[in-house]
């Protein structure tokens, strides 16, 4: 399963994983153009820069293990500083991104996709058209509101999908969890690591190749790596690729 790539240096690992994504970009690595030679050469561990959909197009079919993402929630969120998030303003890439998302999984497996609540219907007739079946819903409980309205809102939510008929976890996880505030010190919408690692942990093995297509600032990606994972991860602004390539060359990256 090649886990003497842990061996590599990280500094090591961030050159070698910015060389193989500028090709990749560039349209030199065999991912984009050759999908059976293209399988054999996954390169993994690496951070791609760059819109999800086309970035996935060049993967071949079934190669990933376990996707555990967090895509914009549609709701044009604006942070207290006016950052916002690139996608959250139009759905148009909800369902092409499922599609690639279900074409890359390998058959009988997880994809567990947090969501907007606003926009159910939207999430939830991509993932049904993609082919993925809903069968669990989860959230976390936050300690403190996110905002008020109608409502304190003091939770997150994921929905987890099989593709295919994966085998139940030995030990089911609740389907309520507690949610870690991380301050949002690396991005705006940042997750835990302590929320994302019980999930790779339940829904994947040892070895295994977890991808995340809206990477954000790589917590999916060190998530994977403390649980002795591969990892993918593709997120289309450069600054975040930067932050999630940082995170994960430092042994803690921090206490979330
Ligand atoms: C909700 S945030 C993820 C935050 C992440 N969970 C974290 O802890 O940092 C969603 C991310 O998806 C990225 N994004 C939006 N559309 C994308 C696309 N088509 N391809 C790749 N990344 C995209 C945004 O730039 C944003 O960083």
């Amino acid at each position: 399963m090649g886990l003497d790539m842990y061996a590599t240096t990280a500094k090591e690992a961030a050159n070698e994983r910015n060389q193989e994504t500028t090709q990749m970009m560039e349209g030199k690595s065999g991912l984009l153009d050759d999908r059976g030679e293209a399988a054999k050469r996954l390169a993994v561990n690496r951070i791609l820069a760059g819109d999800c959909i086309p970035v996935m197009q060049g993967f071949p079919d079934a190669c990933i293990d376990l996707v555990v993402t967090d895509p914009p929630y549609l709701v044009r969120y604006r942070d207290r500083k006016g950052c916002n998030v690139h996608n959250d303003d139009r759905a148009d890439w909800v369902g092409p991104a499922f599609r690639q998302i279900h074409r890359v999984l390998k058959p009988d497996a997880f994809c567990v996709s947090f969501y907007g609540w606003p926009h159910v219907e939207t999430f939830m007739t991509a993932w049904k058209q993609a082919g993925f079946r809903p069968v669990g819903h989860m959230v976390w409980h936050k300690e403190y509101a996110s905002r008020t309205g109608f409502l304190q809102a003091r939770h997150e939510q994921a929905y987890l999908l099989t593709k295919g008929s994966p085998s139940r976890p030995d030990r089911p996880l609740s389907d309520v969890q507690p949610c870690t505030y991380t301050g949002n010190r690396h991005h705006p919408t940042q997750k835990a690591i302590k929320v994302i690692q019980p999930l790779i942990t339940a829904f994947s093995k040892p070895g295994d190749l977890v991808l995340d297509p809206f990477l954000g600032s790589g917590t999916s990606a060190v998530a994977a790596q403390r649980c002795r994972r591969r990892y993918l991860g593709i997120e289309k602004d450069k600054n975040f690729c930067a932050i999630a390539e940082s995170r994960l060359a430092v042994a803690d990256p921090d206490a979330g």
